[in-house]
């Protein structure tokens, strides 16, 4: 329950994390506002949800700006913006380096990955900070992941957009802390949704790609629990698999042992897979 939170936007609401958050904010009695590039599904949630539906590119300063605007002026001051969509296509033939994604296409997924999972929380940031401050506060909260603190195997573009988000998460609780700013990052492991191959509904707990279950896979309600219940303790890390707090230890205490684990890590996916 978070008590002071009247208004909150969550970007990507249309499915998976962002989707079962909305509904989550909405049992506590928030008005949410859906964002996202899928109209339909943000008008499906948003009438689920009895909130608003706007259909954003968040990769546009310019609808990110637009979003804020007319919310603010329709419906009210923002209290907590979740920065959520996010995207990832994969490595395409096994190189880390590659232009194009190789589970997904795109024409160049270091743009797209660094305009959706890094500059989004900028451009909310430059078009909401000012706003907060000036109302003595507000809430940001930022979906990056575990690849942002670690590393996800076959996805560099992924992971070098994710640790710049955890990066630019911690820069903005640092300047803006003092004005007020309370912000979160949000670093999960894997989460039965689209993104890992597991679509909306389906209930499937395992499978979808990538190596995912190893380690387990949380739902999205589970997820969107774990981010209120961070919300509510102003909670910068927000970590919903436990385990990812030891890998960042173990991690931090000898990065080279760290690089062997998960080389051995990726030697295993790959053989499963062949
Ligand atoms: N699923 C996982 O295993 C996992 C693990 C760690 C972190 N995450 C992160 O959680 C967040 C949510 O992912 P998810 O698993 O719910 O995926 P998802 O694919 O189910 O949902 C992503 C949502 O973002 C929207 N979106 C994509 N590009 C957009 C854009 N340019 N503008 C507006 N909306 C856009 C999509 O339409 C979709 O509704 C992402 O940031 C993802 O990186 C997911």
């Amino acid at each position: 329950m978070i008590s002071d939170v009247a208004i909150a936007v969550v970007t990507g609401g249309g499915h998976g994390i962002g989707r079962a958050l909305c509904r989550r904010l909405h049992r506590d009695g928030v008005h949410v506002v859906v964002a996202d590039i899928d109209k339909a599904a943000a008008e499906a949630v948003a009438a689920d949800v009895h909130g608003t539906a706007h259909a954003v590119d968040v990769a546009n300063e310019t609808d990110m700006a637009m979003l804020i605007e007319r919310v603010e002026t329709d419906t009210g001051p923002i209290d907590l913006f979740v920065s959520n969509a996010g995207v990832g296509f994969g490595d395409a033939d096994g190189n880390a380096a590659s232009r194009h994604g190789g589970m997904h296409q795109v024409d160049d997924r270091w743009e797209t990955c660094w305009q959706i999972n890094v500059m989004a929380h900028v451009f909310a940031a430059r078009a909401l900070v000012p706003r907060m401050v000036k109302r003595g506060g507000g809430y940001l909260v930022n979906v990056a992941s575990a690849a942002g603190l670690l590393a996800q195997i076959g996805d560099a573009a992924y992971t070098a957009t994710k640790h710049a988000a955890v990066g630019f998460a911690e820069a903005l609780a640092i300047t803006h802390g003092d004005d007020g700013i309370r912000v979160s990052v949000v670093c999960p492991q894997a989460v039965a949704t689209r993104m890992i191959g597991i679509e909306d509904d389906s209930d499937a707990m395992e499978g979808g790609f990538g190596g995912n279950e190893v380690d387990g896979i949380l739902s999205a309600d589970e997820v969107a629990d774990c981010i209120v219940a961070g919300i509510a303790d102003e909670r910068f890390l927000i970590l919903t698999h436990p385990q990812v707090s030891t890998y960042v230890q173990r991690r931090a205490a000898d990065h080279d042992r760290w690089i062997g684990g998960m080389r051995k890590f990726r030697r295993r996916i790959i053989a499963a897979k062949t």
